[in-house]
């Protein structure tokens, strides 16, 4: 087919996509010439289908291959036109009339990351799908104890590929599992995340989001646990009369466990933090049971330390003065411009964490 070369020639200088599916539409379209050679092999004898047959259909193949090698040039070309031509000015100012904002949420995951830094404790994760093992079991909590019924927990219905009960993690603690399973001690670590459980009020959300901190060293105790969380208060609250409770508690997974009260004032009709005039429970803790220690493979006799949980979205309202949980994961603009931070807003110490 003489015409052939031609109608190559024509496909490979499409000067765009308009113009190439025309093409397209001339050879292989309903009426197209190559569509009528193809319907010519109806016609013809069974001796000349069989020479003709495979020359026309690999002629067909030819010009659908062409056509595809021109339509990727004429994409790449658009591509690299966009890339010269559009550009983001990464120096403009984060400010007035910009429609994104921090969430209160992240803001104060930055803030805790900020002063555990200068505490020396380094940022840890983990994911938010668990295995039943790291999530209850390693923590001392065996299948038939009643912790595991009061964690209201969402479980997967189907087992993974080994075997493992899968669930949303229902608490940040599993992360002292596989910290101290794949790291070496000494251990000082933070692990703020997203949590799970099947509740819902004013003061609940099914997903919510905890700090865990965890410290795994040699001659830890209790002493060090409540320094920590006094210093780290005062940095959070930036107050100096912050007053810690410690009350005897239970968790499976410390020994002993105490829940952390904060003194408060009333200022106003309002509870704020500082001072000594009522308690509030704010967080959990304890000494990390050697049990635990144990099940991650390390020697409790050599290795002691301290952990704690607490709310980061009760630290968010306790500070910023919100008073309804759900509206935090609502996402209704008007919260969020009202208490969304500035991205350029970065805590630091020094500029007081919470400016
Ligand atoms: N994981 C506990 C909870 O979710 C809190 C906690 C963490 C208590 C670490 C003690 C030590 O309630």
């Amino acid at each position: 087919m003489a015409d052939l070369d031609q109608l190559l020639a024509r496909i490979g200088a499409a000067a765009d996509v308009q113009a190439l599916e025309a093409e397209r539409v001339a050879a292989l379209g309903k009426q197209g010439a190559v569509t009528a050679l193809l319907k010519s092999l109806g016609s013809m004898t069974a001796e000349a289908r069989q020479s003709e047959g495979p020359r026309i259909h690999a002629l067909r193949e030819r010009v659908g291959e062409a056509i595809a090698a021109r339509r990727a040039a004429l994409e790449a070309a658009a591509l690299e036109r966009r890339l010269a031509t559009e550009t983001l000015d990464m120096t403009l100012p984060v400010g007035a009339g910009q429609e994104g904002s921090v969430h209160p949420v992240s803001q104060v995951m930055d803030e805790l990351a900020e002063i555990f830094a200068d505490l020396g404790f380094a940022v840890a994760t983990g994911p938010e799908i668990e295995d039943d093992w790291r999530n209850f079991t390693a923590l001392n909590i065996p299948e038939s104890h009643p912790a595991r019924a009061m964690h209201d927990t969402f479980y997967f219905p189907d087992r993974d590929a080994e075997g493992r009960r899968m669930l949303l993690r229902t608490h940040t603690s599993p992360v002292q599992i596989r910290t101290m399973q794949t790291q070496k001690p000494p251990l000082y670590i933070i692990a703020p995340g997203r949590t799970y459980r099947s509740d819902s009020d004013s003061t609940h959300t099914p997903m919510f989001h905890q700090v865990e901190g965890l410290v795994i060293d040699r001659g830890i105790h209790l002493g060090h646990l409540k320094w920590t969380l006094e210093t780290f208060l005062k940095a959070f609250f930036e107050r100096d009369d912050i007053v810690l409770r410690l009350r005897p508690s239970y968790f499976p997974f410390t020994e002993p466990s105490a829940e952390v009260d904060v003194g408060y004032t009333m200022v106003k009709g309002r509870r704020v933090l500082g001072g000594s005039d009522g308690w509030m429970e704010l967080l959990g803790s304890g000494m990390v049971h050697p049990r635990v220690i144990a099940h991650c493979g390390l020697d409790p006799d050599e290795w002691q330390g301290f952990a704690f949980g607490c709310g980061i979205d009760r630290l968010a309202m306790l500070k910023y003065g919100m008073d309804d949980l759900r509206a935090f994961f609502d996402g209704d603009l008007r919260w969020l411009r009202h208490y969304g931070f500035s991205a350029l807003d970065v805590p630091t110490l020094s500029g007081g964490v919470g400016a």
